[in-house]
């Protein structure tokens, strides 16, 4: 049984218990990461451990644990899973257990979760082929770069896009491209690559700093820039990008396809280099 972390214990998933009280439960108050581990090793670990400190503070709510005791426990909890299959280590803080009261409760403790499965990649096929999108308005709150936990308009975005036969919504707010339900968006033209900048319409993804790195550090065109929908209809390229999906061409858009209707070439560098990049890890 797989192992997961509960307010200081080590125990089996299906041994972890929480109370319904629980304001993670009941109000969606609290804030998560999602940390891949690549034979043992997370990650980026200290990018998520910022990101992580960035959406409590976003939530006002006091980071529980160190950076070494994050460190340590969620080392612990990859080693006692299997560190040899690369696993995604999910975590997750809410504000505790008290009465169900929207105003903050005084003097609880929070309730902090961990737990970690193996990565399930998109298979060969799919990475060779690419995914489909759709395009959907952006109906999410103004604070998207917290990644918290109350993830109701994202679930309902992504199963609009699963009800359409495709695989990802891509976000528009207010003519701009924000990013996908559960994904950041780049696009391509004429071999430049563009991705939306920073801003609280978009988490700031791991994944997406990784790109950024990698295209920037081997000669590639790469600007931070808004995406407008007719840009993303027009685009050469579109790619998907994050820890799970690590980057995934999207080559069909609203029933349309995206270039040739195949990955193309520059998905085709960046996903190598990408590789080459894990791999040197
Ligand atoms: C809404 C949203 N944007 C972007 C991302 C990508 O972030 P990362 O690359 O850190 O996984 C995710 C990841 O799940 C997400 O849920």
């Amino acid at each position: 049984m797989t192992q997961c972390y509960l307010n200081g214990e080590f125990l089996a998933l299906d041994q972890a218990k929480i109370s319904v009280l629980d304001r993670g439960f009941l109000l969606g108050d609290g804030v998560y990461e999602v940390i891949p581990a690549y034979h043992g090793k997370l990650f980026r670990l200290q990018d998520h451990l910022k990101r992580l400190q960035n959406s409590l503070h976003g939530i006002r709510l006091k980071n529980p644990l160190s950076t070494e005791q994050w460190s340590d426990v969620l080392q612990k909890l990859v080693n006692q899973n299997n560190p040899e299959e690369d696993q995604s280590v999910y975590l997750q803080v809410t504000r505790g257990v008290a009465k169900r009261d929207h105003a903050f409760p005084e003097n609880t403790a929070a309730t902090v979760f961990a737990m970690s499965n193996p990565i399930k990649y998109p298979t060969p096929d799919v990475i060779q082929n690419g995914v489909a999108a759709i395009t959907l308005q952006d109906n999410r709150w103004l604070r998207c770069h917290i990644k918290a936990i109350a993830l109701l308009p994202n679930v309902l975005l992504r199963q609009q896009a699963v009800d359409e036969g495709v695989d990802e919504a891509i976000l528009l707010r207010d003519g701009l491209v924000t990013e996908g339900a559960a994904s950041n968006v780049f696009v391509v033209k004429n071999n430049t690559i563009c991705t939306p900048p920073q801003s609280p319409d978009l988490l700031p993804g791991i994944t997406r700093d990784v790109v950024l790195e990698l295209a920037r550090s081997n000669d590639l065109y790469i600007h931070e820039c808004p995406i407008s929908e007719a840009e993303l209809i027009t685009a050469d390229e579109i790619w998907l990008s994050s820890s799970t999906k690590e980057v995934l061409a999207v080559t069909e858009l609203n029933k349309k396809k995206v270039g040739d209707g195949k990955p193309g070439a520059v998905w085709k560098t960046i996903s190598s280099l990408y590789k080459a990049y894990k791999e040197k890890l």
